[in-house]
């Protein structure tokens, strides 16, 4: 990694005002230890440190918020960007392996401890769209793959409906390991804002190598945790920029099953996002409508 890493978060060290009671301790031990058994696993290490990570509620730290975002006042018109080589898209892939391989010995935050395998994401090393979400559920921490779960079902039919493929896209997120309540792996939660911190350098890596004409982050974590900026009701479909790339904030398509799918007003909201991005990126939206079943 070139990229610097901003100071990893003090994990094991007690924290008073978030002790748990007795009670909720044994019961996030209980519940790891389940989980352990399901996944087939016979023998574990548990130390002290493991032990204090379970039973200690996730933080919210407050930090302040990175200075690479900052407010575009319009959506500017982009032309299509030049095709890029057969050898700097094998470069890329190079380049994004190694980046892949970094993640899966990071132990820079206490996510590492429970995931099953970490999650860089995928897609073409040299896309239009970066896509960027929280971080891996279940689903996608058991294959090691970005958004394959009911959430990233509906947003494949959106990039579907976009008139692109994921193939053609990229697809990440803020963290690389899976965030449960407690650390116990039963429930997911958001990551925190440290632990957004200790990832950000592989994004920001990958971001320099994937050179996207537009980032779309996908919630308020993704918004959170790459612009520092809080709101997403509130944000959404405002242009930004990150590092010199154009940056959309949109609902998380999780946002949009929980309130009912892809026949809502809020749906609709991500469509109007996604025919910004298009335009800027120098396409003709597609006729709007609903995304594909499936
Ligand atoms: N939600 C996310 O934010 N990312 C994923 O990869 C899957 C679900
Ligand atoms: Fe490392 Fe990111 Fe995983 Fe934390 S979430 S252990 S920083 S790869």
């Amino acid at each position: 990694m070139t990229e610097p890493s901003p100071k990893a978060p003090s994990a094991g060290r007690p924290d008073a005002a978030a002790t748990p009671s007795l009670a909720d301790a044994v019961a996030a031990l209980a519940s790891h230890v389940e989980m352990l058994i399901e996944e087939g696993v016979r023998e574990t290490e548990l130390d002290r440190e493991t032990l204090r990570e379970l039973s200690r509620p996730p933080r919210r730290p407050t930090v302040s918020a990175p200075p690479a975002s900052r407010p575009i006042a319009s959506t500017p018109a982009g032309t299509p960007a030049p095709k890029p080589t057969e050898a700097d898209l094998e470069a890329a892939r190079r380049r994004l392996q190694e980046i892949a391989a970094e993640i899966a010995e990071c132990r820079k935050c206490p996510l590492h401890r429970t995931r099953t395998q970490t999650v860089p994401g995928q897609g073409f090393p040299r896309p239009e769209i970066l896509f960027v979400g929280e971080g891996p559920g279940q689903d996608e921490d058991r294959q090691g793959l970005a958004f394959v779960g009911r959430a990233g079902a509906l947003l494949t039919r959106m990039i579907t409906a976009m008139g692109l493929s994921r193939e053609e896209v990229f697809i990440a997120n803020v963290v690389k390991c899976r965030a449960t309540e407690n650390y116990a792996m039963v429930k997911d939660r958001a990551p925190t804002l440290d632990e957004m911190q200790a990832c950000l350098p592989y994004l920001r890596a990958q971001i320099a190598v994937l050179r996207p004409q537009v980032i779309v982050t996908l919630g308020n974590a993704a918004l959170e945790g790459l612009t520092g900026l809080k709101g997403i009701t509130r944000l959404r479909g405002q242009w930004r920029e990150y590092d010199g790339v154009p940056l959309l904030p949109t609902y998380h398509p999780a946002f949009l099953l929980r309130g009912g799918g892809d026949d809502t007003a809020r749906y609709w909201d991500v469509w109007d996002d996604l025919c910004a991005v298009l335009r800027r990126i120098g396409r003709e939206p597609p006729p709007r409508k609903r995304p594909a079943a499936g």
